[in-house]
């Protein structure tokens, strides 16, 4: 009988080199290794020759950086998706798509088993897991291994395991830091090192995709961005497809030292933990739509969005991509952003990115009835009678109830 096989989430570096290596020798399984590109992630070149140096039968290389920008970047945009108000949910919407895509790619080759290289302290063996076992729900199961959360290695059993996987062990200085990094085209989070001081202020070199403020440009830039529906479709004029949109300005904006993150973050399981994170192009994009919105919702479709904008983030953050609950936030979603149509001007100077300009065939700003001049249209007489009803409880519990005019 032909051995079991597993497939594993490969993303080239050390942890997961060496996983292939342990699973075949812990579970006695060929490792299959799957590397999903979504984008400004790591190197994949080479990335086939390392698992085969490894052992892997075979290594899947899937560019699934479309599916991750329309189904997952510009859902989260279109809900607000903004975890505790400041984090854009880069790592958190990129795992169920990794979930999605080992599933899948177990079935192809007939797999009994997937893998990732979580640790047991973090979000992400939840967002794995969980999307993991619902994808799988209706056909054969499927085992979940998690070797960096089951071997328990020590630093000589991780260098005996990195040559049999064919790696030099990175010789690092005493005074270089290394950071553990995740990073797809939404934003990359840093954590580790110096980080883990909360006191102290995060290394320059913990930052690559921004710039200090008093390296950027003294001149400020405008850029103009096109939404269509919620969905955000130009830069300056021209079309772009969503993921050349989010690189472009992801460079724009980290030239200006716009998009970093500095917080202490509410996990999942219960820690607190000190995260930085650089998310040029999320944090223009979500503060240009909402800019957008202000003028085309109303003021009850902004405040219904806002409370479900709280627990879509939750849900995205603690791994319920896929739910049914979360299908039906986006239908909301999609139905509140029909009119979210138009253009807004952003100013990117010093590290700030302001809305400068907003404008759209849809707007429900109207100039005549907001006008102070003459061609001013609202009717100042009907004021007062709306006023007389709309105060009429508040003035007959005064009446009925207090004694007095102090308070
Ligand atoms: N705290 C973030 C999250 O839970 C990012 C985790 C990314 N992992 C890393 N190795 N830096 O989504």
């Amino acid at each position: 009988m032909a051995r079991e096989k597993c497939v594993l989430a490969y993303s080239g570096g050390m942890d997961s080199t060496i996983s292939t290596v342990w699973i075949q020798e812990n579970y006695d399984m060929d490792v299959v290794t799957l590397s999903v590109d979504l984008g400004a992630g790591p190197e994949l070149v080479g990335i086939r020759e390392r698992a085969a140096r490894a052992g892997a039968i075979e290594s899947l290389v899937w560019d699934v950086r479309d599916e991750f920008v329309n189904e997952y970047v510009f859902p989260g945009l279109k809900a607000g998706a903004m975890y505790e108000g400041v984090y854009a949910l880069s790592t958190a919407l990129g795992r169920p798509l990794m979930a999605k895509k080992l599933v899948e790619a177990a079935r192809q080759v007939g797999a009994s088993a997937v893998a990732h290289g979580c640790t047991g302290k973090g979000n992400d063996q939840v967002r794995f897991d969980a999307g993991i076992m619902t994808l799988a729900a209706h056909g054969e199961p499927l085992r979940i291994i998690a070797p960096a959360r089951e071997w328990g290695m020590t630093r000589d059993e991780e260098k005996l395991y990195a040559e049999k996987a064919g790696l030099e062990l990175r010789q690092v200085g005493n005074d270089q830091r290394v950071y553990s990094i995740d990073r797809n085209l939404w934003g990359q989070a840093i954590e580790g090192e110096d980080l883990e001081d909360t006191w102290q202020e995060p290394p320059e070199d913990a930052y690559s995709w921004t710039k200090p403020v008093s390296e950027t440009p003294d001149k400020p830039v405008e850029i103009s961005i096109g939404f269509e529906k919620g969905i955000p479709v130009s830069v300056n004029g021209s079309r772009k497809s969503g993921v050349e949109l989010i690189a472009i300005i992801n460079d724009m904006a980290g030239e200006h030292g716009v998009g970093r993150v500095d917080h202490i973050e509410n996990r999942l399981v219960g820690i607190k933990s000190r995260e930085v994170y650089e998310t040029p192009a999320a944090i223009v994009l979500h503060s240009a739509l909402r800019a957008l919105e202000t003028s085309t919702m109303s003021r009850e479709q902004q405040r219904v969005k806002q409370s479900l904008s709280t627990i879509y983030s939750d849900m995205v953050y603690d791994g319920r991509w896929f739910t049914e609950l979360r299908t039906n936030i986006d239908a909301f979603m999609n139905s509140a952003h029909e009119y979210s149509t138009g253009d807004v001007r952003v100013r990117l100077h010093r590290g700030s990115c302001v809305v400068v300009g907003r404008r759209s065939p849809f707007s429900l700003y109207d100039f005549d009835l907001a006008t102070y001049s003459t061609t001013d249209s609202f009717d100042h007489e009907s004021a007062t009678g709306f006023i007389d009803i709309y105060s009429l409880s508040a003035r007959t519990q005064a009446r009925k109830q207090t004694n007095s005019e102090a308070r």
